[in-house]
């Protein structure tokens, strides 16, 4: 086993950054590992026009710590009532590179995401026209379905009518979690590809549930059965194009997590491409960490791949219980508290330096 891997800078293609005063340790974490992060639209109320994505990169731009020079990747979040003037003046925009498509009700602040997505189509053909990708959350949400069936079922109903209909519409499937998903990415010759967090390469559905029920470790979509978890496995650590690096670290106050009705997502951000090496070395694939972590991407997005380096070496180091939520230091109670994933556990991977 290496002790250490040198890599072009990696690339967040699938980050939340959230908003307000716990904005600046966020952006910490990310901006220590990260070059790039494609971020998230779900904010209240969500990022739907040029104008506000504007305002919330200045946001974010104000706390990029002095010695970084990260950059945010905006997006715009989709709704039935969206335009094909504003996909037209997210193109123009040159700082927007991205719609995110949320089915209203799926997950996170998504109740102004898409009802019918035929609704969208106007706003569809344009981005379609100009190259500007669409971003997927692909999980069906009629009541009906099985929430671990979600995305199986979102393929055939959505997916595949959708990429019919506009078949040079640049997709990126996000957060996959399933061989189903695995499989239509890799079978299609439809411009998409997909990211896979470090979570769902490194957990199943058991981590989960069994012995307890732990939510830190549970996001959406939700971790799946341990086949599901080897497809993913295989598909992020093949070097193949089409999959590449979105952590979907997305931060809850502790006491939103560990409560009768928690919410969903995982805080990854802290340790992120450390958690991916891992996941390679216990594939024995850390050889292709850099294609799925630096290269596919920037590729598929059509931006040139990080002249920076990153290395990360081999060495154990405890992660926090805790992370200090928003700028309130005199607050420590669990409303301003951030649980990491692995709090209070080892890491054996090190970004140099750190
Ligand atoms: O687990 C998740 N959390 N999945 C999402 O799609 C959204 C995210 C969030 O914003 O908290
Ligand atoms: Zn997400």
């Amino acid at each position: 086993m290496p002790k250490s891997i040198t890599i072009h800078a990696p690339d967040d293609w699938h980050l939340h950054l959230r908003d307000g005063d716990v904005l600046k340790g966020l952006v910490a974490h990310t901006a220590e590992r990260f070059k790039r992060a494609i971020v998230m639209p779900n904010l209240v109320p969500p990022i739907t026009s040029v104008e506000m994505a504007a305002e919330y990169l200045d946001r974010i731009l104000a706390v990029v710590p002095d010695n970084s020079d990260f950059e945010p990747l905006m997006t715009l979040y989709l709704t039935d009532n969206t335009t094909a003037q504003t996909v037209f003046n997210a193109h123009q925009s040159c700082f927007v590179k991205a719609f995110k498509l949320y089915p209203a009700g799926a997950t996170t602040n998504s109740d102004a995401g898409v009802s019918d997505i035929k609704k969208c189509y106007p706003a569809i053909a344009e981005m379609q026209k100009l190259g500007v990708p669409l971003l997927i959350h692909g999980e069906i949400t009629d009541a009906d379905i099985d929430i671990f069936e979600r995305e199986q079922v979102f393929i055939e109903r959505v997916l595949k009518p959708l990429c019919e209909d506009f078949p040079e519409l640049k997709i990126v499937f996000e957060h996959i979690t399933t061989s189903f998903a695995v499989d239509f990415v890799n079978s299609t010759s439809h411009p998409i590809a997909a990211t896979i967090t470090a979570h769902h390469l490194l957990m199943n559905r058991n981590h989960m549930l069994v012995g307890g029920i732990r939510p830190h470790y549970y996001c959406l979509p939700v971790l799946k059965h341990q086949q599901h978890q080897q497809a993913l496995i295989k598909a992020a650590t093949s070097g193949s194009e089409k999959f590449f690096l979105g952590t979907d670290s997305a931060p809850h106050a502790q006491n939103k997590k560990e409560t009768a009705c928690g919410c969903a997502g995982m805080y990854t951000s802290h340790a992120a491409i450390e958690l991916y090496a891992e996941a390679f070395e216990r594939a024995d694939k850390l050889e292709n960490l850099e294609a799925f972590s630096s290269l596919n991407g920037a590729k598929f997005y059509g931006l040139p791949v990080n002249s920076e380096k990153l290395t990360l070496v081999r060495e154990s180091w405890d992660v926090p219980e805790y992370y200090q939520f928003g700028t309130n230091e005199a607050d420590n109670t669990s409303s301003h508290r951030l649980i990491p994933l692995f709090a209070g556990e080892q890491i054996n991977w090190k970004i140099n330096g750190n």
